[in-house]
This record gives structure tokens, C-alpha cells and sequence, in this order.
């Protein structure tokens, strides 16, 4: 029998899972039973980084403990900050990020068991530790010396305060947690498949999110924040908007940055939330340019897509560039955050992984040639 292929894994289940279930046709997330719009408006990052790794939310106890266990953690190796002080002015943040993850495995103690708790102990680790080091390499490439957390601060808090060096508005602090918490987990996107592949082969957890961290870099995935804004920079106006989307979408082959997505059908919920915390900082801050643009866009996919029969709505990526434009954050600074929100929901689902493992190892359907003699060097 022909072995069916699934290109790009479409429709194909790897695993069950208890973390997230994603409804692509109704627009539903929800984190372990939750529904993603109520713990966007109610919960903290940390909330939600407690429910991803447990079976419930925190009790108030709950929380305390585990925000007690990552404060310890927010400092980084100093080695790490000199490495970052000697990398070429032009290393990307996610190449920077990614780099730090490897490293900081040589710097761990036991960095390879894979027992729950110790890939638990790891998790900890690597969510208080991702805001330092993303913050700390945007401060040292601008020649700024990195901020040491505020342990009395949030993780959305401190990663303001560690990328500004000011202490952050409550509202500031309130519209990343929406970030962190819309972005901390997503199913089997690709790089916590990756992340989740990875860790099959029973290597260490810095490994696997090493590889996820690569994996998230990509603009079909979490770079195509970054691609969003560079779109808009480059279009300049409301009114150029048009001619930009129409050129694209002449190819068959052309993608407009943060449409689209594998799983949903109807719109992104996250992006939903994000349109509306995009309006409100558009009016608070008056700089409504973006937003403004970014509805233009939606309008003119909107009618295009229904044109040519194809169900292409914004994603979660689309909004989330010009809310970070208006927290003033650079474009190539959208994936990082992004990653220290996905730290929460990679560890979830390698703690998965690792109590219930079985190798991930597909085939690929062979059409080269065979039968092929050797010839000898001297007479190819
Ligand atoms: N612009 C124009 N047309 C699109 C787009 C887009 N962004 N996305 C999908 N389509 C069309 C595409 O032309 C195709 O039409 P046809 O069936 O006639 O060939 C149809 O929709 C299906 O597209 P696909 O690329 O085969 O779908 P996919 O499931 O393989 O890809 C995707 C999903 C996210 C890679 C794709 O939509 C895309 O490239 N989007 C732009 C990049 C982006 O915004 N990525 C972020 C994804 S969501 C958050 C995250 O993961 O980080």
C-alpha cells in the first residue's frame, strides 16, 4: 500500500495532551480548560505559567510559592552578559537568545537528568531567566549596562524594568501580562513540536529549547511579528496599504506577514484581544498610525481573501506588532518577547514528553534513484 504523506504534518496527531486545545473552525483557545479571553482579562503571567505546568489554577499559597521559587533565578551568568558584549553590533536578539539558552546548560549543575523534577527545577530557571537575557542584550547592544531584576516586580513588571531601566507604569505591566499570557501557549505549533521532538531523543531540556527557540525565530512562525512591523515601516501610510497587499497576493506564492494560520479557520481569539489592547494604546498614546494601518490591511485581505474563497484572517502576530511598537519596543525585539512568553508553554509540554515518552521518528517516501553501480573516482 502507498504510504499516505502528510506535508508540513497537516492533520497529523502526535500525542494526547492535557495543556491547550485549540477549535480552529469556532476560534477557541483555552489553556487547560480555560478559555484564553477570560485569563487574558483576569490572570497574571505567572497565573498562567502555574496552570500550563499543573493541573489548575494557583491558590493564592500557590502562586506565592511559585513566585518565590523564580525569584532566585532572574540573574544570568555573568559569562553570558560578556558574550553578549562581544558579539557583533549586527546579532540579531533571537540569535542572541538562542545562543544564551545553549550556554546556560554549562553553567547548570545537572543539566541532563530528566527526571520531572528536575526538568520542573529547569522550567523555573528558564522563565525568570529568558525577560533577563532578552532585556540584557538590547541593553548592551545599545551600550547600556543590563538591569538587575526587582524581585518585588512581576515577570511582565521586571521585563520592563529590565529593558527600560524605569520602574513600569501598572498599566504598562498589565498590557504585557496580556502579551505574556496570549502568547504562553499554542498546541503543537512547530516549535514546541520541535521543542517536543527534540527531548524524544531523551536529551537534555536546553537542548530542546534551543532547538524551539530556532524554531520560533522563523517568519511563518514567531518572527512574522517582527516581519509585520518591518512591512508597515517600509509602507509608510494609510494609503499605500493597498497597493502593497494587491502586489503581494499577484503571486500565488505571496504572504501577507501575520495572516493566516494551519489551525484556524475563523479568527485568531488572540488576536481579537490584541486589536482591542492595540485601539486602547492607540488612543491613550496618540499615535495612532499603526493601528490605523493595521485595520487598512485587515480591511483589504478581508475583501481579497473573500474574493478569491479563502478563509485568511490576522493572527495572533498581526496586532502584537503595533502594541509593541507603542510600548516602544524595536521590531526585532517582537519574537524575543515572544519566546519568554513560550517559555511557559514549551516546559509544560516537555514535562509531557519526558514522563510519557516514545521517539518521534517519521519516514520519508524515497523517489530518488537506485540501483546505482560505484563507479571510481577517475571515472565519474
Ligand atoms: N497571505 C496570503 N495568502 C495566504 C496567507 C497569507 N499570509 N496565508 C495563507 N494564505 C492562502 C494561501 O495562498 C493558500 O492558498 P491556496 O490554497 O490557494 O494555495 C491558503 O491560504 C493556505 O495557505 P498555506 O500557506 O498553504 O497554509 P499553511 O497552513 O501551510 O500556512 C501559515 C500557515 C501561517 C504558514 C501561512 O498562513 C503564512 O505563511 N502566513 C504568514 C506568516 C505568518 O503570519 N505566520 C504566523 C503564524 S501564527 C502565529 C505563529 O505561529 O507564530
Amino acid at each position: 500500500m502507498e504510504p499516505t504523506i502528510n506535508r508540513g504534518l497537516d492533520g497529523i496527531y502526535i500525542d494526547t495532551s492535557q495543556v491547550c486545545h485549540i477549535d480552529g473552525q469556532r476560534g477557541e483557545l483555552i489553556y487547560r480548560g480555560y478559555d484564553i479571553r477570560e485569563l487574558a482579562n483576569k490572570a497574571s503571567y505567572e497565573e498562567v505559567a502555574y496552570l500550563l505546568w499543573h493541573d489548575d489554577l494557583p491558590t493564592r499559597t500557590q502562586l506565592e510559592t511559585f513566585r518565590q521559587q523564580l525569584r532566585p533565578h532572574f540573574a544570568v551568568p555573568p559569562e553570558i552578559l560578556e558574550h553578549f558584549r562581544r558579539c557583533p553590533l549586527a546579532t540579531q536578539p533571537m540569535h542572541a537568545l538562542r545562543s544564551a539558552v545553549s550556554m546556560l546548560a554549562a553553567y547548570d549543575d545537572n543539566p541532563d537528568e530528566v527526571s520531572l523534577n528536575n526538568v520542573r527545577r529547569i522550567g523555573l530557571k528558564l522563565v525568570a531567566q529568558f525577560p533577563t537575557i532578552a532585556a540584557a542584550f538590547e541593553r548592551i547592544r545599545h551600550g547600556l549596562a543590563p538591569v538587575a531584576a526587582d524581585p518585588e516586580l512581576s515577570i511582565a513588571g521586571n521585563f520592563l524594568y529590565q529593558l527600560t531601566g524605569a520602574k513600569p507604569t501598572p498599566a504598562a505591566t498589565r498590557v504585557m501580562d496580556v502579551a505574556l499570557v496570549l502568547h504562553a501557549e499554542h498546541g503543537a505549533n512547530a516549535s514546541t513540536f520541535v521543542a517536543r521532538a527534540t527531548a524524544s531523543t531523551l536529551t537534555d531540556v536546553y537542548s530542546a529549547i534551543t532547538a524551539a527557540v530556532g524554531s520560533l525565530k522563523g517568519p511563518l512562525h514567531g518572527g512574522a511579528n517582527t516581519e509585520v512591523m518591518k512591512a508597515l515601516e517600509a509602507i509608510g501610510s494609510v494609503d499605500k496599504i493597498e497597493r502593497y497587499v494587491l502586489d503581494i497576493l499577484a503571486d500565488p506564492k505571496g504572504r501577507v506577514m501575520g495572516f493566516g494560520h494551519r489551525v484556524y479557520r475563523v479568527l485568531d481569539p488572540r488576536a481579537n484581544v490584541l486589536r482591542e489592547v492595540a485601539e486602547k494604546l492607540a488612543e491613550e498614546s496618540g499615535e495612532s498610525k499603526w493601528f490605523e494601518m493595521s485595520l487598512e490591511m485587515e480591511r483589504v485581505m478581508d475583501r481579497e481573501m473573500e474574493k478569491r474563497g479563502k478563509q485568511v484572517k490576522p493572527n495572533v502576530d498581526f496586532f502584537s506588532a503595533s502594541v509593541y511598537r507603542m510600548l516602544g519596543f524595536p521590531a526585532d525585539m517582537y519574537t524575543p518577547i515572544f519566546a519568554v512568553a513560550r517559555i511557559s508553554g514549551w516546559m509544560a509540554h516537555l514535562l509531557e514528553q519526558y514522563a510519557d515518552n516514545r521517539l518521534m521518528r517519521p519516514q520519508l517516501v524515497y523517489q530518488g534513484p537506485v540501483g546505482r553501480r560505484f563507479k571510481p573516482i577517475a571515472e565519474r
